[in-house]
């Protein structure tokens, strides 16, 4: 949507503010657009780590280059980390060997339910989204992350780019792949994936971006900090649609960002609930509440919003009708664009399958006096 028409809206309206705000900063390309393109420091807001590791990796950096080096000696100490890991040995001969593919997937399951200190991706993961090597390697990125700032936000991000990359799933971590007929080829390909060569590529994708003025991203309920905005302030509102916590596809991710994990259950090895982010936004019978208080807050500080949402019913129970219509409650609406985007999520009731187009609200609001 940034190649159609989003971009050129945001680069308008930022154009008068002072700050922009991306209050639910997901993957974080808004935030990365905005914060290369404008002379204004970004802020990001979300509810999970790993969106705030994203945004943070550029809004952190201003000089092009910023800590490349440390992300290279981070991935040399990786390399020699893993294989300092006590099951290294074992699972690099697994690995190469890579028997059938159900033998592969009952052999990894059970080396690594054996625990080893400190490797929380290993007992978390390992045989399910990512094969024994692949487990060891990011929890030697883990190890090895760079105590320092802006350096390890750049370090995490790549990680979770690397594991976005190599987990064993269709797209996002709801459930692995399992060693059958039909998935098993999708198994096989994702755990022969090499985590270093992904990490280098997403250095090369996100080392060049850098923030034009520094900006920041904080890990908070966009409802609790809308009041806090200025009237000088773009904010920019993309908020969930699904009827399905975002958390219960991005755990992997999130274990990444955090560096910890609890015990994990389920085919889908969730974290425990009081680990994995909820949102009112995601539950059916709090979303209309949730827009209500998060318009309200927005429109009493008297910033200036860019809100998109699916134009059609979604799963959450809100629509682009409801939206519209509570954003006129607030605020003026003085653009509405219909545009189409793809859904990655499968959460808007018309488009279950993945990487579906959608059409999509566009709305520019500003404060009524
Ligand atoms: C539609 S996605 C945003 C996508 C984002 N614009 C992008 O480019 O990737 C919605 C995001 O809202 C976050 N979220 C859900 N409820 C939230 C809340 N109450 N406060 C802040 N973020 C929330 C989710 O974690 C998810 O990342």
């Amino acid at each position: 949507m940034l190649q159609n028409g989003l971009g050129t809206l945001l680069k308008h309206e930022a154009a008068k503010s002072e700050r922009v705000i991306d209050l639910f900063c997901g993957a974080a390309s808004v935030s990365w657009f905005a914060a290369q393109n404008f002379d204004k420091p970004v802020r990001a807001f979300d509810l999970q780590s790993y969106s705030i590791a994203l945004a943070s990796a550029v809004l952190g950096r201003t000089r092009p280059g910023q800590c490349v080096g440390a992300v290279r000696e981070w991935l040399a100490s990786v390399e020699r980390i893993r294989r300092e890991l006590p099951p290294w040995k074992e699972a690099s001969r697994l690995d190469d060997r890579a028997p059938n593919t159900a033998s592969w997937s009952f052999r990894a399951k059970s080396i690594c339910a054996e625990p080893v200190k400190k490797c929380i991706v290993w007992s978390s993961y390992g045989g399910h989204y990512f094969s024994p090597t692949q487990a060891l390697t990011f929890d030697a990125m883990l190890r090895a992350m760079p105590k320092n700032e802006p350096a390890a936000n750049l370090c995490r991000a790549i990680a979770i780019i690397a594991a976005s990359h190599c987990a064993a799933s269709p797209g996002h971590t709801a459930q692995p792949f399992k060693a059958n007929r039909t998935a098993g080829p999708y198994l096989r390909e994702a755990w022969k994936r090499c985590p270093i060569m992904y990490a280098r590529k997403a250095l090369l994708s996100i080392g060049p971006k850098v923030a034009r003025v520094r900006g920041d991203a904080i890990v908070a309920d966009a409802v609790d900090v809308a009041g806090k905005f200025l009237h000088s302030d773009l904010v920019f509102v993309d908020p969930p649609y699904s009827g399905v916590h975002y958390s219960r596809f991005y755990h992997v991710l999130e274990t990444i960002a955090r560096g910890t994990c609890g015990l994990v259950s389920g085919t889908g090895r969730y974290p425990p609930s009081d680990e994995r982010p909820a949102s009112s936004f995601s539950r059916k019978g709090e979303s209309l509440d949730a827009l209500e208080r998060l318009l309200t807050r927005l429109s009493e500080s008297g910033c200036t919003v860019i809100l998109t949402f699916p134009a059609n019913d979604c799963s959450n129970g809100l629509s682009g009708e409801v939206v519209l219509s509570q954003a006129r409650r607030s605020f003026k609406v003085v653009q509405k664009t219909v545009k189409t985007r793809f859904s990655t999520l499968g959460g808007n009731n018309c488009h279950r399958e993945a990487r579906q187009l959608s059409s999509e609200l566009i709305l520019l609001l500003r404060p009524k006096s």
